[in-house]
């Protein structure tokens, strides 16, 4: 039996990608195998967002090329319209929209791909990702996502239904919407739809398992969404990853976020009136141009918002976008501490809204054991991380916990 590995860098995005790239080996009668371990075939997902993503992919592809016959590179870094410079010799690029092109090249190479006799043996089924479209038109003028994944294509809504009924009956507890820009989905069809009916047919098509959604823009975000999640909190997970950026109007409006902090807030407000409502978000730091005033702005706003995360990001310079040309850039040294203080500052918050929820009863999916000790760890319905005692008979459940 010939083997393969996958490492994923980058979003949810990727991660649900290299999930259908697993299936799709699996189903070829191939045995998956942990990364960094030896194999016939290394897949390497990855990343281009910032030039670290780029320096992480590279070292990756670099390091599976020591150990893997054949090394097939995808995601971000790989795509039609461009990616990562400088990829190694001696990998297979193969961009995200012709993955099925991947079983040709492993034929080409002489290593075994044919049908899977055996049943998919995976236990202890949690969390599974789909990908509900690709693309992303909104040319945010310091990221490089529009030019490498291309406009806004929404999957077919027929065929989603059929992949999370498949998932809900291999025994998936919850599945988490993913996307390129997820509240682009359905925009462009016709008739025109939106994220809102594509849950609701999910949720009118399954009967027990839960949805949760990843980083979703506040740009086209459906307010009926938020009527759902209130109207179904047990199947609609009451989380919002709600991408910031930052608090300063003079900031969003280079960044060409297309919002207003008021704007802004007045969706979070609406989601964080949803009981039990958990929000995280992305904070980019470092945008040419940002002085201590406008930190002063972005610090009063997140301490007066109740994140349970933040995703901090130093700004990366990509060449090709807009914000690459503006000539106030920051410098680095700068930016790394005002990247350290929006950390810190992060963590209090999270202390805060943990605090908050202290004491009350969530339903955790639990996923690990906690190794030494009798305490299983799992995330509930609002993201929160909740350990409690338990076994490994409860690995794969959804059990209700209370957050300590
Ligand atoms: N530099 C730093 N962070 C970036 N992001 C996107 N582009 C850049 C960039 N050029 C961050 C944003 C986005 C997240 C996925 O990545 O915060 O929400
Ligand atoms: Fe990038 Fe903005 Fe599109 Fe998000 S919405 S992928 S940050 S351009």
């Amino acid at each position: 039996m010939s083997s393969f590995s996958i490492s994923t860098l980058g979003c949810r995005a990727n991660q649900a990608d290299s999930e259908r790239l697993s299936q799709m080996l699996r189903a070829a009668g191939m045995q998956e195998l942990p990364a960094g371990e030896a194999v016939d075939c290394a897949l390497v997902n990855t990343c281009t967002i910032t030039a670290e993503a780029d320096r992480k992919s590279l070292k990756m592809i670099r390091r599976r090329l020591r150990e893997a016959r054949v090394v097939i590179v995808t995601g971000c870094g790989v795509t039609e319209r461009g990616g990562i410079a400088g990829l190694p010799e001696g990998a297979f690029a193969v961009s995200p929209q012709e993955h099925k092109r991947i079983l040709d090249i492993l034929a080409g190479e002489n290593i075994s791909v044919g049908e899977s006799s055996e049943p998919d043996d995976r236990q202890h089924r949690t969390r599974a990702l789909i990908r509900v479209q690709d693309g992303c038109d909104h040319f945010c003028s310091y990221c490089i996502v529009p030019y490498v994944r291309g406009a806004v294509r929404s999957f077919d809504c027929d065929e989603l239904v059929h992949q999370v009924q498949r998932l809900e009956r291999d025994g998936y507890k919850e599945i988490v919407l993913t996307g390129i820009h997820l509240a682009k989905w359905g925009l462009e069809l016709e008739p025109r739809r939106d994220l809102a009916y594509l849950v609701g047919r999910f949720l009118e098509s399954t009967s027990a398992v839960r949805f949760r959604l990843s980083s979703v823009e506040p740009i086209s975000f459906p307010r009926s969404l938020i009527d759902l999640m209130r109207e179904c909190p047990e199947r609609l997970c009451p989380h919002l990853h709600l991408p910031l950026q930052h608090a300063s109007d003079r900031i969003l409006k280079r960044m060409r976020r297309g919002y207003t902090l008021d704007e802004y807030d007045e969706l979070a407000q609406m989601f964080l009136s949803v009981p039990g409502a958990c929000m995280t978000t992305d904070i980019l730091l470092g945008f040419p141009g940002e002085t201590e005033e406008d930190m002063d702005i972005l610090s009063a706003y997140l301490e007066r918002t109740p994140y349970y995360h933040l995703h901090v990001f130093p700004y990366s310079r990509r060449p090709g976008t807009a914000a690459n040309t503006y000539k106030d850039q920051v410098p680095e040294q700068l930016k790394k501490e005002r990247v350290e203080r929006i950390i810190a500052l992060g963590e209090r918050s999270k202390e805060r809204v943990l605090s908050a929820f202290r004491g009350t009863k969530r339903p955790v999916l639990v996923e690990r054991l906690v190794p030494g000790t009798d305490l299983v760890t799992g995330t509930a319905d609002n993201y929160i991380s909740v350990s409690f005692p338990g076994d490994a008979s409860m690995l794969g459940q959804i059990i209700c916990a209370v957050i300590s």
